[in-house]
């Protein structure tokens, strides 16, 4: 049974019943499990047992604090993109040799803050990046680590092309000759370029993309080995896939695709390499679920619809990605069982139903001609798997303040962001009006 379940008609969160969650914090709210949390990171950890890696879980799919510290405080490393990331990384405990720092855009300020703070490595994405890098560290007096992100021109075609990021066509990575002929050239003093990173999208459904760029990569390394330059650290990046019990969903469990990269990494690691891996969404995505109500329901010319009180404001895959989110009301008389299985049951007597939000744009839906089960003003409706780039993409559209976030642990549950109000809306705004 997952950490997500209904008994006797009501869905709990571990020992909590969702309808106390909502009844103590309101909706909408972004529920975690701290159980699902630990065991999304402990498969993680066991897919990849065979190469050991540093997992540096992404910050970006749910940067709350408690939610790094819990992580944290289970051997997990991060990967931050930004130097509000690092920050958060920082403050939520994370030692600075178990941070890795990402992105294309990293700015003279950010790079400052990271040499200073000593974090383990950079993945650079650019020559100009590696000067900038270079630079600055020699004026600090430093010799930073430093990966180069490869693109190694291996697309997958089941990525959204939103998140699809291994292909030529993309702004990511240096291309593989390039990234090697700058390793051989050498000539940066200040820095140690001692890795390789790739990564390829998010989410990909097969470990083949990878088992493809490794594939590259390990040639890459073996002439460099052979010309005397060494590459020490091998980062296989995320985008490790989880259910969203969507019914043309198919994919290759996280622990197999794991285990296939790590099998594929064996090379590498007879010949003494340590890796890095970045999990975002397979460590969280499927430990959080949002809370929220129906406001009315109306009839359309031909459809009924649902208005809830989270829209693409709240959580924005559905809209930006056509992405599916299992949805369903937190009372199902009679129902006892996991969360998925409310997928598989029967549909007599459920009714298609747009469910949307608030906000003034045709795009704003969490779901479009949906079955479930018919709905009234007050219900309660969860929306599942949305523990990864929910809230980290929320925003606040129209003056909707962000939801609440709650943590829930066996039968305790805190509040690990409070809901936005009118004057967190306006704090930054200066009232010439006065
Ligand atoms: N490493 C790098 C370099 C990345 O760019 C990403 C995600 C990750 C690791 C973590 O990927 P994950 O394991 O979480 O799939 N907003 C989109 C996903 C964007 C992913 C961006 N990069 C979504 O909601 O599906």
């Amino acid at each position: 049974m997952s950490n997500f379940y209904y008994q006797d008609g009501t869905l709990m969160v571990e020992g909590l019943s969702a309808r106390d969650v909502a009844q103590a914090h309101g909706t909408p709210a972004y529920v975690y499990s701290a159980q699902a949390l630990r065991e999304g990171l402990g498969t993680i950890q066991k897919a990849f047992a065979a190469i050991d890696p540093l997992v540096c879980f992404s910050v970006k799919s749910c940067p709350n604090l408690s939610v790094l510290k819990l992580l944290v405080d289970h051997g997990a490393g991060l990967d931050v993109v930004s130097g509000g990331e690092l920050r958060r990384a920082l403050q939520a405990g994370a030692p600075p040799e178990k941070i890795v720092f990402a992105g294309v855009g990293k700015s003279r300020e950010e790079l400052t803050l990271a040499i200073q703070q000593g974090v383990l490595m950079f993945n650079v994405e650019s020559t100009a990046e590696l000067e900038r890098i270079n630079e600055i560290s020699g004026g600090l007096g430093r010799k930073v680590q430093l990966a180069l992100r490869v693109n190694p021109d291996v697309a997958d075609e089941t990525t959204h092309a939103k998140t699809s990021t291994g292909g030529r066509e993309t702004k990511f990575g240096i291309p593989l000759h390039h990234a090697e002929k700058i390793i051989a050239d050498g000539g940066f003093e200040h820095v140690d370029i001692c890795g390789l990173h790739v990564h390829l999208g998010s989410p990909l459904s097969e470990a083949s993309p990878y088992l493809l760029a490794i594939e590259a990569l390990e040639q890459m390394e073996q002439r460099l080995a052979a010309a005397g330059r060494e590459i020490r650290y091998i980062n296989v990046g995320g985008g490790y896939p989880v259910s969203y019990a969507s019914p043309g969903q198919s994919f290759r469990p996280v622990l197999e695709i794991g285990q296939a990269i790590a099998e594929r990494l064996q090379g590498f690691r007879a010949r003494g390499k340590k890796f890095v891996v970045e999990p975002g969404r397979s460590v969280v995505a499927n430990a959080g679920l949002l809370l929220c109500q129906v406001e009315y329901m109306k009839q359309g010319w031909d459809h009924k619809i649902a208005i809830v009180n989270a829209g693409m404001n709240t959580l924005i895959r559905p809209t930006l990605y056509g992405a599916f989110h299992l949805m369903w009301p937190a009372q199902h008389d009679g129902f006892t069982g996991d969360w998925e299985a409310v997928a598989r049951l029967p549909a007599q007597g459920l009714e298609k139903v747009d469910v949307v939000g608030p906000i003034c744009e045709t795009g704003d839906y969490l779901a479009l001609g949906r079955s479930l089960p018919a709905m009234k003003s007050g219900d309660l409706l969860a929306v599942f798997s949305c523990g990864a780039y929910g809230m980290s993409m929320a925003s606040n559209y129209n003056s909707h303040g962000r939801p609440a976030e709650v943590l829930v642990d066996g039968s305790e549950m805190r509040l690990i962001r409070r809901r936005e109000v009118y004057e967190d809306l306006v704090a930054f705004e200066v009232d010439l009006l006065k």
